[in-house]
């Protein structure tokens, strides 16, 4: 998976959320534990470090959702991070996205916290995020 085409994802994916550019992408891919499944219709790129490991996105192209893709993807993360050494799983997603929280619960994560106010959107709004975790 090359950053161009990840950054084209995520940016058909999130509509409501400043897209991440191909530089972005390229500079977190670099970093060390770095952990990216799927492919470029639906990926998730995350990181371990140490005994934690944590989602940094999590997209589906629109022109490929509902097909279980990113639920394949996303158990690959889980059995990857595991393999790195996590014990747990940790992300943040927004309280408004029904999509994304249904797709975590069905896998087993739990809410933690909340982050009031976290996300921003298009339009300037200010949306809570919830944390939800895993132990794996
Ligand atoms: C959230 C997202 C990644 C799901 O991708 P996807 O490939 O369509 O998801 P899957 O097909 O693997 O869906 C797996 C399950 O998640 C849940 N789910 C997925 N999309 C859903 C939706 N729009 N509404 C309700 N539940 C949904 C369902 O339980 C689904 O199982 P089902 O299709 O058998 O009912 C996708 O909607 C997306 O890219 N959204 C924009 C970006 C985003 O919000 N990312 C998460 C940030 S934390």
């Amino acid at each position: 998976m090359i950053p161009e085409d990840l950054a084209q994802t995520h940016a058909a994916a999130f509509t409501d959320q400043r897209p991440w550019s191909a530089e972005e992408f390229a500079s977190l891919m670099s970093q060390t534990g770095m952990i990216l499944c799927g492919d470029a219709k639906s990926f998730v790129l995350g990181r371990v470090i140490a005994d934690e490991a944590e989602v940094l996105t999590l997209a589906t192209h629109p022109d490929h959702q509902r097909k279980g893709l990113a639920q394949a993807a996303l158990a690959q993360f889980l059995t990857l991070a595991q393999s790195k050494g996590a014990t747990r799983v940790f992300l943040e997603v927004s309280e408004t996205n029904t999509a994304a929280k249904t797709l975590y619960k069905n896998n087993n994560f739990s809410v933690i916290g909340t982050r009031p106010r976290y996300y921003v959107t298009a339009t300037g709004d200010k949306v809570g995020a919830d944390v939800m975790q895993i132990l794996v």
